[in-house]
Protein backbone atom coordinates (compact mmCIF):
# COMPACT_ATOMS: atom_id res chain seq x y z
CA UNK A 1 0.00 0.00 0.00
CA UNK A 2 2.53 2.11 0.71
CA UNK A 3 4.50 1.95 -2.28
CA UNK A 4 7.35 4.10 -2.91
CA UNK A 5 6.78 6.22 -6.11
CA UNK A 6 8.94 8.39 -7.06
CA UNK A 7 7.50 12.19 -8.35
CA UNK A 8 9.70 14.05 -9.95
CA UNK A 9 9.37 18.11 -9.22
CA UNK A 10 11.40 20.94 -11.09
CA UNK A 11 13.86 21.39 -8.31
CA UNK A 12 13.90 17.36 -6.58
CA UNK A 13 12.74 14.31 -6.61
CA UNK A 14 10.63 12.87 -3.48
CA UNK A 15 8.86 10.15 -2.30
CA UNK A 16 5.21 10.15 -2.99
CA UNK A 17 3.29 10.52 0.19
CA UNK A 18 0.79 7.48 0.39
CA UNK A 19 -2.81 8.00 0.16
CA UNK A 20 -3.32 6.17 3.83
CA UNK A 21 -1.04 5.52 7.22
CA UNK A 22 -2.24 2.26 7.26
CA UNK A 23 0.53 -0.54 5.86
CA UNK A 24 1.31 -4.09 6.96
CA UNK A 25 4.22 -4.60 8.65
CA UNK A 26 7.20 -5.76 6.25
CA UNK A 27 9.08 -8.87 7.12
CA UNK A 28 7.64 -11.37 9.59
CA UNK A 29 5.38 -8.73 10.70
CA UNK A 30 1.57 -9.31 9.02
CA UNK A 31 -0.25 -6.76 11.09
CA UNK A 32 -1.82 -4.00 10.04
CA UNK A 33 -0.21 -0.82 11.26
CA UNK A 34 -1.24 2.85 11.29
CA UNK A 35 2.25 4.68 11.17
CA UNK A 36 4.08 2.33 13.60
CA UNK A 37 1.03 1.13 16.06
CA UNK A 38 -0.15 -2.31 16.00
CA UNK A 39 -3.98 -1.71 15.17
CA UNK A 40 -4.77 -5.23 17.00
CA UNK A 41 -2.73 -3.93 20.08
CA UNK A 42 -5.42 -0.82 20.11
CA UNK A 43 -8.68 -3.10 19.60
CA UNK A 44 -7.51 -5.35 22.27
CA UNK A 45 -6.85 -2.26 24.72
CA UNK A 46 -9.64 0.47 23.93
CA UNK A 47 -12.43 -2.43 22.68
CA UNK A 48 -14.14 -1.93 19.28
CA UNK A 49 -15.90 -0.85 17.45
CA UNK A 50 -12.67 1.83 17.56
CA UNK A 51 -12.14 4.90 15.44
CA UNK A 52 -8.24 5.37 15.16
CA UNK A 53 -6.56 8.21 13.00
CA UNK A 54 -3.31 9.06 12.12
CA UNK A 55 -1.76 12.90 13.16
CA UNK A 56 0.78 12.12 11.03
CA UNK A 57 -1.14 11.90 7.86
CA UNK A 58 -3.55 14.53 8.71
CA UNK A 59 -0.50 16.96 9.21
CA UNK A 60 0.96 15.57 5.59
CA UNK A 61 -2.52 17.12 4.37
CA UNK A 62 -2.36 20.08 5.35
CA UNK A 63 1.08 20.89 4.33
CA UNK A 64 -0.19 19.22 0.66
CA UNK A 65 -2.33 22.53 0.69
CA UNK A 66 0.41 24.39 2.02
CA UNK A 67 2.48 23.66 -0.75
CA UNK A 68 -0.02 24.24 -3.58
CA UNK A 69 -1.31 26.57 -2.66
CA UNK A 70 2.29 28.40 -1.76
CA UNK A 71 2.63 32.18 -3.06
CA UNK A 72 -0.95 33.10 -2.97
CA UNK A 73 -2.65 34.62 0.41
CA UNK A 74 -4.71 32.24 1.35
CA UNK A 75 -6.28 30.31 4.59
CA UNK A 76 -7.01 26.92 5.03
CA UNK A 77 -10.66 26.62 7.22
CA UNK A 78 -10.76 22.98 8.09
CA UNK A 79 -14.57 21.82 7.42
CA UNK A 80 -15.58 20.96 11.14
CA UNK A 81 -18.38 18.51 10.22
CA UNK A 82 -15.86 16.28 8.66
CA UNK A 83 -14.51 15.45 12.17
CA UNK A 84 -15.17 17.82 15.23
CA UNK A 85 -13.62 15.60 17.67
CA UNK A 86 -11.66 18.52 19.92
CA UNK A 87 -8.17 16.99 20.38
CA UNK A 88 -8.57 17.24 16.19
CA UNK A 89 -10.09 20.43 16.08
CA UNK A 90 -6.46 21.65 18.27
CA UNK A 91 -4.45 20.09 16.74
CA UNK A 92 -5.46 21.62 13.35
CA UNK A 93 -5.12 24.99 14.94
CA UNK A 94 -1.57 23.66 16.01
CA UNK A 95 -0.76 23.23 12.26
CA UNK A 96 -2.66 26.36 11.67
CA UNK A 97 -5.69 26.41 10.10
CA UNK A 98 -9.14 28.42 10.34
CA UNK A 99 -12.31 26.49 10.83
CA UNK A 100 -15.30 26.01 8.78
CA UNK A 101 -18.33 25.31 10.98
CA UNK A 102 -22.21 24.95 10.01
CA UNK A 103 -23.95 25.35 13.62
CA UNK A 104 -23.72 26.80 17.33
CA UNK A 105 -22.54 23.33 18.47
CA UNK A 106 -18.94 24.11 16.06
CA UNK A 107 -18.78 27.60 17.10
CA UNK A 108 -18.56 25.89 20.53
CA UNK A 109 -16.27 23.41 19.67
CA UNK A 110 -13.89 25.61 18.16
CA UNK A 111 -14.09 28.07 20.89
CA UNK A 112 -13.55 25.05 23.15
CA UNK A 113 -10.43 23.63 21.10
CA UNK A 114 -8.86 27.20 19.88
CA UNK A 115 -9.77 29.94 21.33
CA UNK A 116 -7.62 32.17 20.10
CA UNK A 117 -8.38 31.32 16.33
CA UNK A 118 -12.33 32.52 16.60
CA UNK A 119 -11.50 35.02 14.08
CA UNK A 120 -10.42 32.42 11.58
CA UNK A 121 -14.26 31.06 11.31
CA UNK A 122 -16.43 31.33 8.37
CA UNK A 123 -20.28 30.32 9.13
CA UNK A 124 -21.52 28.59 6.38
CA UNK A 125 -25.02 26.47 6.43
CA UNK A 126 -28.52 27.27 5.31
CA UNK A 127 -30.43 27.61 8.06
CA UNK A 128 -28.56 29.87 11.15
CA UNK A 129 -30.87 30.46 14.21
CA UNK A 130 -30.56 33.89 15.29
CA UNK A 131 -29.24 32.42 18.67
CA UNK A 132 -26.20 30.92 16.45
CA UNK A 133 -25.74 34.42 14.63
CA UNK A 134 -25.14 36.06 17.92
CA UNK A 135 -23.08 33.62 19.50
CA UNK A 136 -21.04 33.85 16.09
CA UNK A 137 -21.37 37.97 16.27
CA UNK A 138 -19.99 38.12 19.70
CA UNK A 139 -17.41 35.59 18.96
CA UNK A 140 -16.15 37.88 16.04
CA UNK A 141 -15.56 35.48 13.69
CA UNK A 142 -14.24 36.08 10.19
CA UNK A 143 -17.35 35.79 8.18
CA UNK A 144 -20.62 34.82 8.05
CA UNK A 145 -21.65 33.07 4.78
CA UNK A 146 -24.97 33.59 3.51
CA UNK A 147 -27.13 31.62 1.73
CA UNK A 148 -30.41 33.75 1.19
CA UNK A 149 -32.03 36.82 0.92
CA UNK A 150 -34.30 35.71 4.76
CA UNK A 151 -30.36 35.24 6.20
CA UNK A 152 -29.06 38.48 5.20
CA UNK A 153 -32.00 40.24 6.84
CA UNK A 154 -31.64 38.20 9.37
CA UNK A 155 -27.78 39.16 10.01
CA UNK A 156 -28.84 42.37 9.67
CA UNK A 157 -31.20 42.50 12.21
CA UNK A 158 -29.09 40.66 14.73
CA UNK A 159 -25.86 42.87 14.24
CA UNK A 160 -28.01 46.13 14.45
CA UNK A 161 -29.77 44.57 18.02
CA UNK A 162 -25.77 44.27 19.57
CA UNK A 163 -24.70 47.18 17.77
CA UNK A 164 -21.92 44.93 15.46
CA UNK A 165 -21.04 45.14 12.26
CA UNK A 166 -21.60 41.75 10.86
CA UNK A 167 -18.85 40.85 8.14
CA UNK A 168 -20.37 38.53 5.37
CA UNK A 169 -19.90 36.64 1.95
CA UNK A 170 -22.81 35.62 0.17
CA UNK A 171 -22.50 32.09 -0.90
CA UNK A 172 -23.17 31.85 -4.69
CA UNK A 173 -24.78 28.87 -6.66
CA UNK A 174 -22.78 29.09 -9.89
CA UNK A 175 -25.04 26.18 -11.45
CA UNK A 176 -21.67 23.99 -12.00
CA UNK A 177 -22.18 20.46 -12.44
CA UNK A 178 -19.83 18.26 -10.63
CA UNK A 179 -19.77 14.33 -10.61
CA UNK A 180 -20.82 13.06 -6.91
CA UNK A 181 -23.58 11.15 -5.34
CA UNK A 182 -26.87 12.98 -5.62
CA UNK A 183 -26.96 14.06 -1.76
CA UNK A 184 -23.83 15.77 -1.99
CA UNK A 185 -23.71 17.86 -5.08
CA UNK A 186 -24.64 21.37 -4.13
CA UNK A 187 -23.71 23.83 -6.67
CA UNK A 188 -26.85 23.78 -9.10
CA UNK A 189 -29.76 25.98 -9.25
CA UNK A 190 -31.87 22.61 -8.28
CA UNK A 191 -30.00 22.52 -4.87
CA UNK A 192 -30.52 24.46 -2.01
CA UNK A 193 -27.76 25.89 -1.40
CA UNK A 194 -26.50 29.72 -2.34
CA UNK A 195 -28.11 32.08 -4.36
CA UNK A 196 -28.33 32.69 -7.88
CA UNK A 197 -25.49 34.61 -9.13
CA UNK A 198 -27.83 37.70 -10.46
CA UNK A 199 -29.46 37.72 -6.67
CA UNK A 200 -26.11 37.99 -5.41
CA UNK A 201 -25.25 40.61 -7.17
CA UNK A 202 -28.55 42.53 -5.65
CA UNK A 203 -28.01 41.73 -2.19
CA UNK A 204 -24.18 42.96 -2.33
CA UNK A 205 -25.96 46.37 -3.21
CA UNK A 206 -28.01 45.85 0.17
CA UNK A 207 -25.63 44.91 2.19
CA UNK A 208 -23.40 48.04 1.27
CA UNK A 209 -25.81 50.42 1.74
CA UNK A 210 -26.49 48.87 5.65
CA UNK A 211 -24.47 50.56 8.44
CA UNK A 212 -24.65 47.41 9.76
CA UNK A 213 -23.52 44.64 7.10
CA UNK A 214 -19.77 44.60 5.72
CA UNK A 215 -19.59 42.58 2.08
CA UNK A 216 -16.23 41.38 2.85
CA UNK A 217 -16.44 38.56 0.77
CA UNK A 218 -17.35 35.89 -2.17
CA UNK A 219 -18.13 32.01 -1.36
CA UNK A 220 -19.19 29.30 -3.19
CA UNK A 221 -19.15 25.12 -2.60
CA UNK A 222 -20.08 23.16 -5.56
CA UNK A 223 -20.48 19.42 -3.58
CA UNK A 224 -18.38 16.76 -1.87
CA UNK A 225 -15.93 13.91 -3.21
CA UNK A 226 -15.63 15.52 -6.42
CA UNK A 227 -12.86 14.25 -8.22
CA UNK A 228 -11.98 16.06 -11.09
CA UNK A 229 -10.85 19.72 -10.62
CA UNK A 230 -12.45 21.52 -13.55
CA UNK A 231 -16.21 22.29 -12.35
CA UNK A 232 -13.93 23.78 -9.28
CA UNK A 233 -12.70 26.28 -11.86
CA UNK A 234 -15.75 26.70 -13.83
CA UNK A 235 -16.96 28.12 -10.55
CA UNK A 236 -13.95 30.07 -9.76
CA UNK A 237 -14.38 31.64 -12.80
CA UNK A 238 -17.85 32.96 -12.42
CA UNK A 239 -17.15 34.32 -8.85
CA UNK A 240 -14.46 35.73 -10.45
CA UNK A 241 -16.49 37.73 -13.01
CA UNK A 242 -19.11 38.73 -9.77
CA UNK A 243 -15.85 39.89 -7.82
CA UNK A 244 -14.63 42.48 -10.61
CA UNK A 245 -18.46 43.56 -11.57
CA UNK A 246 -18.79 44.35 -7.98
CA UNK A 247 -15.45 46.06 -7.92
CA UNK A 248 -16.80 48.12 -10.47
CA UNK A 249 -19.56 48.88 -8.57
CA UNK A 250 -17.29 50.18 -5.96
CA UNK A 251 -17.75 47.00 -3.74
CA UNK A 252 -14.82 45.65 -2.72
CA UNK A 253 -14.11 42.03 -2.18
CA UNK A 254 -11.47 40.69 0.26
CA UNK A 255 -11.47 37.44 0.42
CA UNK A 256 -12.79 34.45 -2.47
CA UNK A 257 -13.96 31.34 -0.33
CA UNK A 258 -13.06 28.18 -2.41
CA UNK A 259 -15.56 25.38 -0.47
CA UNK A 260 -14.43 22.36 0.25
CA UNK A 261 -15.47 19.21 -1.63
CA UNK A 262 -12.14 17.89 -3.02
CA UNK A 263 -12.62 13.82 -3.76
CA UNK A 264 -9.87 11.15 -2.41
CA UNK A 265 -9.90 7.59 -4.02
CA UNK A 266 -11.89 5.12 -1.51
CA UNK A 267 -10.54 1.92 -3.80
CA UNK A 268 -7.68 0.02 -2.34
CA UNK A 269 -6.52 -0.86 -5.57
CA UNK A 270 -5.99 3.15 -6.13
CA UNK A 271 -3.23 3.16 -3.64
CA UNK A 272 -0.55 2.42 -5.75
CA UNK A 273 -1.89 4.96 -8.36
CA UNK A 274 -3.78 8.00 -6.18
CA UNK A 275 -1.17 10.29 -5.54
CA UNK A 276 -2.71 13.09 -2.83
CA UNK A 277 -0.02 15.81 -3.77
CA UNK A 278 -0.93 15.76 -7.35
CA UNK A 279 -4.31 15.90 -6.50
CA UNK A 280 -4.28 18.81 -4.87
CA UNK A 281 -1.76 20.46 -7.07
CA UNK A 282 -4.50 19.62 -10.01
CA UNK A 283 -7.12 21.75 -7.82
CA UNK A 284 -4.86 24.48 -7.18
CA UNK A 285 -4.12 24.65 -10.61
CA UNK A 286 -7.82 25.59 -11.65
CA UNK A 287 -8.05 27.61 -8.42
CA UNK A 288 -4.78 29.64 -9.22
CA UNK A 289 -5.86 30.23 -13.16
CA UNK A 290 -9.86 30.98 -12.28
CA UNK A 291 -8.57 33.57 -9.95
CA UNK A 292 -5.65 35.65 -11.49
CA UNK A 293 -5.86 39.16 -11.02
CA UNK A 294 -7.73 38.86 -7.70
CA UNK A 295 -5.27 40.24 -4.98
CA UNK A 296 -7.26 39.36 -1.71
CA UNK A 297 -7.23 36.45 0.02
CA UNK A 298 -8.89 32.92 -0.77
CA UNK A 299 -10.35 30.91 2.16
CA UNK A 300 -10.59 26.93 1.36
CA UNK A 301 -12.71 24.55 3.24
CA UNK A 302 -11.46 20.75 2.59
CA UNK A 303 -12.86 18.24 5.19
CA UNK A 304 -12.50 14.76 3.55
CA UNK A 305 -9.62 15.44 1.98
CA UNK A 306 -7.99 16.43 4.99
CA UNK A 307 -8.79 13.41 7.18
CA UNK A 308 -10.84 10.94 5.62
CA UNK A 309 -7.94 8.65 4.74
CA UNK A 310 -6.11 9.23 8.05
CA UNK A 311 -8.89 7.35 9.79
CA UNK A 312 -10.07 3.43 9.97
CA UNK A 313 -12.71 2.12 11.85
CA UNK A 314 -11.57 -1.20 13.40
CA UNK A 315 -14.11 -3.50 14.66
CA UNK A 316 -14.47 -7.01 15.79
CA UNK A 317 -16.33 -10.02 13.93
CA UNK A 318 -18.94 -11.77 16.24
CA UNK A 319 -19.80 -14.46 13.59
CA UNK A 320 -20.06 -15.84 10.32
CA UNK A 321 -23.74 -17.26 9.03
CA UNK A 322 -25.53 -18.07 5.64
CA UNK A 323 -28.37 -17.46 4.51
CA UNK A 324 -29.69 -19.32 0.88
CA UNK A 325 -26.49 -18.43 -1.01
CA UNK A 326 -24.98 -15.67 1.01
CA UNK A 327 -22.30 -15.68 3.60
CA UNK A 328 -22.73 -12.58 5.85
CA UNK A 329 -20.12 -11.63 8.12
CA UNK A 330 -21.30 -10.20 11.57
CA UNK A 331 -19.75 -7.17 13.11
CA UNK A 332 -19.48 -5.64 16.33
CA UNK A 333 -19.57 -1.62 14.31
CA UNK A 334 -23.09 -0.75 12.80
CA UNK A 335 -24.47 1.72 10.45
CA UNK A 336 -24.92 3.98 13.70
CA UNK A 337 -20.85 4.15 13.72
CA UNK A 338 -20.38 4.78 9.99
CA UNK A 339 -23.27 5.25 7.85
CA UNK A 340 -21.69 6.17 5.08
CA UNK A 341 -22.30 2.49 3.12
CA UNK A 342 -25.74 2.68 4.22
CA UNK A 343 -26.54 6.61 3.22
CA UNK A 344 -24.17 6.83 0.04
CA UNK A 345 -24.05 3.25 -1.13
CA UNK A 346 -20.60 4.37 -0.38
CA UNK A 347 -17.34 1.38 -0.96
CA UNK A 348 -14.80 1.34 2.12
CA UNK A 349 -11.82 -1.06 0.99
CA UNK A 350 -12.18 -3.20 4.75
CA UNK A 351 -8.73 -5.18 5.60
CA UNK A 352 -8.03 -7.95 8.48
CA UNK A 353 -5.69 -6.63 10.97
CA UNK A 354 -3.63 -9.95 10.60
CA UNK A 355 -2.76 -10.91 7.15
CA UNK A 356 -2.70 -14.45 6.20
CA UNK A 357 -2.16 -15.16 2.99
CA UNK A 358 -3.32 -18.58 3.83
CA UNK A 359 -6.52 -18.30 4.42
CA UNK A 360 -8.99 -19.01 1.12
CA UNK A 361 -10.88 -16.43 0.08
CA UNK A 362 -14.79 -15.96 -0.39
CA UNK A 363 -17.35 -13.58 -1.12
CA UNK A 364 -19.40 -12.02 1.77
CA UNK A 365 -21.59 -9.02 3.22
CA UNK A 366 -20.09 -7.92 6.24
CA UNK A 367 -22.59 -6.14 8.02
CA UNK A 368 -23.56 -4.79 11.44
CA UNK A 369 -25.96 -5.94 14.04
CA UNK A 370 -28.67 -2.74 13.69
CA UNK A 371 -31.91 -4.05 12.74
CA UNK A 372 -31.86 -2.48 9.55
CA UNK A 373 -31.17 -4.65 5.96
CA UNK A 374 -29.37 -1.01 5.23
CA UNK A 375 -27.01 -1.69 7.83
CA UNK A 376 -23.87 -2.76 6.01
CA UNK A 377 -19.81 -2.37 5.12
CA UNK A 378 -19.73 -3.89 2.68
CA UNK A 379 -21.36 -6.26 -0.06
CA UNK A 380 -20.14 -9.52 -2.33
CA UNK A 381 -16.94 -8.58 -1.17
CA UNK A 382 -14.19 -10.90 -1.25
CA UNK A 383 -12.30 -10.99 1.89
CA UNK A 384 -10.27 -13.90 3.36
CA UNK A 385 -12.13 -16.32 5.37
CA UNK A 386 -12.95 -14.30 8.84
CA UNK A 387 -14.17 -16.33 12.22
CA UNK A 388 -15.32 -14.93 15.47
CA UNK A 389 -12.91 -12.50 16.80
CA UNK A 390 -10.98 -11.47 14.03
CA UNK A 391 -10.57 -7.88 13.53
CA UNK A 392 -11.39 -6.04 10.73
CA UNK A 393 -10.61 -2.21 9.55
CA UNK A 394 -12.88 -0.06 7.68
CA UNK A 395 -10.75 2.34 5.78
CA UNK A 396 -10.93 6.34 4.76
CA UNK A 397 -13.37 6.78 7.39
CA UNK A 398 -11.50 9.49 9.14
CA UNK A 399 -14.24 12.12 8.15
CA UNK A 400 -18.24 11.46 7.95
CA UNK A 401 -17.12 8.70 10.08
CA UNK A 402 -17.49 9.38 13.79
CA UNK A 403 -19.29 13.04 13.48
CA UNK A 404 -22.58 11.37 11.66
CA UNK A 405 -22.42 8.38 14.07
CA UNK A 406 -25.35 8.22 16.16
CA UNK A 407 -26.93 6.09 19.28
CA UNK A 408 -29.19 4.30 16.72
CA UNK A 409 -30.38 1.19 18.32
CA UNK A 410 -29.69 2.58 21.70
CA UNK A 411 -25.95 1.72 20.93
CA UNK A 412 -23.21 3.70 22.71
CA UNK A 413 -20.72 5.50 20.12
CA UNK A 414 -17.59 4.53 19.40
CA UNK A 415 -13.97 5.80 21.21
CA UNK A 416 -11.30 7.52 19.41
CA UNK A 417 -7.48 7.22 19.48
CA UNK A 418 -5.09 9.74 17.49
CA UNK A 419 -1.83 7.76 16.68
CA UNK A 420 1.55 9.81 16.27
CA UNK A 421 3.84 7.64 15.30
CA UNK A 422 5.09 5.37 18.01
CA UNK A 423 2.80 6.62 20.22
CA UNK A 424 -1.14 6.99 20.55
CA UNK A 425 -3.70 8.11 22.92
CA UNK A 426 -7.36 8.80 23.17
CA UNK A 427 -9.11 11.02 22.74
CA UNK A 428 -12.99 10.06 23.25
CA UNK A 429 -13.52 7.30 25.23
CA UNK A 430 -16.51 4.89 24.82
CA UNK A 431 -19.87 6.24 25.65
CA UNK A 432 -21.49 4.34 28.87
CA UNK A 433 -25.02 3.10 28.55
CA UNK A 434 -25.43 5.53 31.48
CA UNK A 435 -24.67 8.28 29.46
CA UNK A 436 -26.20 7.74 27.07
CA UNK A 437 -29.43 8.11 29.44
CA UNK A 438 -28.71 11.03 30.88
CA UNK A 439 -30.91 13.64 29.08
CA UNK A 440 -33.86 11.33 29.97
CA UNK A 441 -36.05 11.58 32.22
CA UNK A 442 -37.07 8.28 34.70
CA UNK A 443 -33.61 7.48 35.56
CA UNK A 444 -33.21 6.14 39.36
CA UNK A 445 -31.30 8.35 40.95
CA UNK A 446 -28.80 5.51 41.73
N1 LIG B 1 -17.90 23.69 2.98
C1 LIG B 1 -19.22 23.52 2.96
C2 LIG B 1 -20.06 24.70 2.87
C3 LIG B 1 -19.76 22.23 3.01
O1 LIG B 1 -21.07 22.07 2.97
C4 LIG B 1 -18.90 21.10 3.09
C5 LIG B 1 -19.42 19.74 3.15
C6 LIG B 1 -17.51 21.34 3.12
C7 LIG B 1 -17.04 22.64 3.06
C8 LIG B 1 -16.51 20.21 3.21
O2 LIG B 1 -16.59 19.39 2.11
P1 LIG B 1 -15.49 18.25 1.87
O3 LIG B 1 -14.18 18.92 1.61
O4 LIG B 1 -15.44 17.42 3.10
O5 LIG B 1 -16.00 17.50 0.70
N2 LIG B 1 -21.52 13.21 4.65
C9 LIG B 1 -21.10 13.23 3.27
C10 LIG B 1 -20.42 14.52 2.89
C11 LIG B 1 -21.24 15.75 3.20
C12 LIG B 1 -20.55 17.03 2.84
C13 LIG B 1 -21.29 18.20 3.37
N3 LIG B 1 -20.68 19.47 3.15
C14 LIG B 1 -20.22 12.02 2.99
O6 LIG B 1 -19.94 11.26 3.93
O7 LIG B 1 -19.82 11.79 1.86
Amino acid sequence: MSAARRRSTSAKTEAVIPARPFHYGTGAGRDLLCDQVRLAQLAKEYGTPLYVYSATSIRQRVQMFADAFAGMRHTLCYSVKANSNLSILRMLADFGTGFDIVSGGELERVRVAAKALLDRVVFSGVGKTAAEIDAALAAKILVFNVESAAELDLLEQRARHLLKRAPVAMRVNPDVFAATHPYISTGMSEHKFGVEMGTAYALYQRAARSKYLEPTGVSVHIGSQIRSAEPFGQALQRVSELVRELKSQGIDIQHIDAGGGLGISYQLEDSETFDPQAAVNAYARQVREALAGFEGELLLEPGRFIIAQAGALLTQVLHEKRNGNKTFVVTDAGMNDLIRPSLYQAYHAILPLRRDTKRKMAVVDVVGPVCETGDFFARDRELPELTAGDFLAVLDAGAYGMSLSSNYNSRARAAEVLVNGRTHRLIRRRETLREMLTQERGLPSK
